[in-house]
């Protein structure tokens, strides 16, 4: 149990003392530092049960906790508001605790097994600004959900299935239409043959088969009997489509790799596709799927309904699944293979009907036990500053690609050549730059659409990647200078400031369980800041290394190397790198 659960814990047994019982009892953070730390406020509810004046019950409870001889600075404002400060050597205390043991400033979960889907880049397209939150926010959901307790599954979920692999693979016959693979006669091995293509070949090959396909309907046609043949696992066009696959998904690899973003699973649509006679097997015994227009759908509309539910479309006139089946088929495959008691979507928010669609669909049949929760993690998007999507400077859709390079630009003039060798100073441009991008990702509430801008979000101070990771260097610099010096016990406090610092360590553990609740990582990007900038003001005012009274010294020291540690642990949590130097 974390030390802020146990505090509460101990004034509850202070209240019963008194004669009061309280069932949940919370201490709150004053919002009047002048009259105390904290606020205990249940005289008002108490007050109504036990048919007494608050102000008499606060005085009762007063009194005990006067008695107890941890706090100090003990009132009652108001009508019955308990302030209550803790004593030097008892907040000093709770602290050497946490330098001890880490486990002591958390609060675990008990553990659910969870798949998160996050990610979902598709094949042989470029990867845009919708897939980097995906993978920001999902990456650090997952790693705040682990830190928690939880076994949490992450899986990229590649869009490697359907039309727009059809038109890919289309495009490359109509450039190359001599390559072994449409060839009837070859009896070789296709995976011996080298593809003269490479990901930027197919990055510009997408939109313009694309283009095409929509002025020319014989092309169209032809995209589709391609993409049937594909899927029906045809000789050659399989193949070709692997290849086309396994290029795209070695580009993919390297843009999650450079974010700091790991995928347990990299199953695709065209995995999911594996489970699509089990599912049709499952509907078609079911009485949900109706036709319509030469169709299957599946009508999901609710009565309680407030807003358009159109019925989900199973299976088009032409026999092909649509996207929505394609997740059904995957909520199957998951069951089967891992039987989560959660499968979470970290999707963009204007899917948020699709997904809804999708979840009344499973439970109609029970594709999953009742109890097994389905959820669409939504996000807002990413604009540029004149408040629309962020796109290129030419007016286009921004690739990923594309805003990691402006960022970097923005950020190589923010290195300090004096510390960064030369020969480094690209590498750590491109760490700070995806620090200051995922840290600005993650700081609004995610389903919130926010403002992107660059040169505010590179900025080393202020709410930025680059002011953490500037500060948290110079704690451990700090740290390794004080190599010789002694550390390991907070005994006292010289100012206000370092006592905030102590107790907004201690309010950790309610943050990552707030930002758990809330799927939001907003609470720990703002959380982090206040407490880097706290212990920047403390820095600032203090001359750690030369201060003569040595019991202070060590209390310093110990409260830095606990801010250091929190921070290391919530920029990981983010999944945002430190670099040595920069
Ligand atoms: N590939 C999709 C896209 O780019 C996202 C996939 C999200 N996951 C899912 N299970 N539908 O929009």
């Amino acid at each position: 149990m974390s030390i802020i659960k146990e505090l509460n814990e101990e004034i509850k047994k202070l209240v019963k003392k008194a004669g009061y019982e309280v069932e949940n009892l919370v201490l709150q953070p004053s919002g009047r530092r002048d009259l105390g730390e904290f606020q205990l406020n249940d005289a008002m509810s108490l007050a109504k049960e036990y048919h007494k004046a608050p102000r008499i019950i606060a005085e009762d409870i007063l009194k005990v906790l006067e008695d107890d001889g941890r706090f100090t600075n003990l009132n009652i404002a108001g009508p019955g508001f308990i302030n209550i400060t803790l004593k030097d050597e008892y907040l000093g205390k709770l602290l050497t605790e946490i330098y001890n043991d880490k486990e002591r400033n958390i609060d675990k979960r008990e553990t659910r097994k969870v798949i998160l889907d996050y990610g979902g880049a598709n094949v042989a397209k470029a990867l845009h600004v919708g897939h980097l939150r995906s993978a920001n926010i999902g990456e650090a959901l997952k790693r705040l959900a682990t830190l928690l307790g939880y076994n949490v599954i992450g899986d990229a979920h590649l869009g490697d299935y359907g039309r727009p692999l059809g038109l890919v693979v289309l495009e490359i016959k109509k450039r190359y239409p001599n390559l072994e693979y449409f060839s009837d006669n070859y009896q070789g091995d296709f995976s011996e043959i080298e593809l003269p293509i490479t990901n930027d070949d197919l990055v510009e090959i997408y939109p313009y088969a694309s283009k095409k396909s929509k002025e020319n309907e014989e092309y169209l046609e032809e995209a589709r009997d391609i993409t049937f043949k594909i899927q029906s696992h045809e000789r050659g066009y399989y193949d070709l489509w692997k290849k086309v696959v396994e290029i795209s998904k070695k580009d993919i690899k390297k843009v999650y790799e450079d974010l700091n973003v790991n995928f347990e699973l990299w199953l695709g649509e065209s995995d999911a596709a594996e489970y699509l006679d089990e599912l049709d097997e499952i509907y078609n015994k079911s009485n949900v799927l109706t036709k319509s227009e030469g169709a299957e759908v599946i009508e999901v509309k609710e009565e309680t309904d407030t807003s358009p539910m159109p019925p989900l479309l199973y299976k088009r006139s032409n026999g092909t699944v649509s996207y929505e089946t394609t997740d059904l088929a995957t909520i199957l495959q998951r069951r089967k293979l891992f039987n989560p008691d959660e499968i979470w979507y970290c999707v963009d928010a204007r899917q948020g009907l699709h997904f809804e669609q999708v979840f009344r669909a499973a439970r109609k049949v029970k594709l999953v036990d009742d109890n097994v929760v389905l959820e669409h993690i939504g996000f807002g998007t990413m604009n540029g500053t004149d408040g629309t999507p962020f796109k290129t400077r030419e007016g286009g859709i921004m690739s990923l690609k594309g805003l990691i390079d402006l960022v970097e630009n923005a950020t190589r003039s923010r290195i300090n050549p004096d510390t960064v060798e030369e020969d480094k100073r690209e590498e750590v441009a491109k760490e700070v730059a995806i620090a200051a991008l995922k840290y600005a990702d993650l700081l609004p509430y995610r389903g919130t659409d926010y403002v992107f801008d660059p040169e505010k979000f590179t900025d080393l101070e202020g709410k930025t990647g680059p002011y953490l990771l500037y500060s948290t260097i110079r704690m451990k610099s700090l740290l390794n200078k004080a190599k010789d010096l002694t550390i390991g016990k907070i005994t006292q406090f010289k100012t206000e400031t370092e006592r905030d610092i102590g107790l907004t360590i201690l309010r950790l553990p309610i943050i990552l369980n707030k930002a758990l609740d809330s799927k939001s990582l907003n609470d720990i990007t703002e959380y982090i800041y206040k407490l880097t900038s706290l212990y920047n003001k403390f820095y600032a005012e203090n001359k750690i290394l030369t201060e003569e009274n040595k019991e202070l010294q060590t209390s310093w020291l110990t409260l830095t190397k606990i801010v250091y540690d929190i921070n290391m642990l919530l920029l990981n949590t983010l999944a945002i790198k430190v670099p040595e130097k920069m």
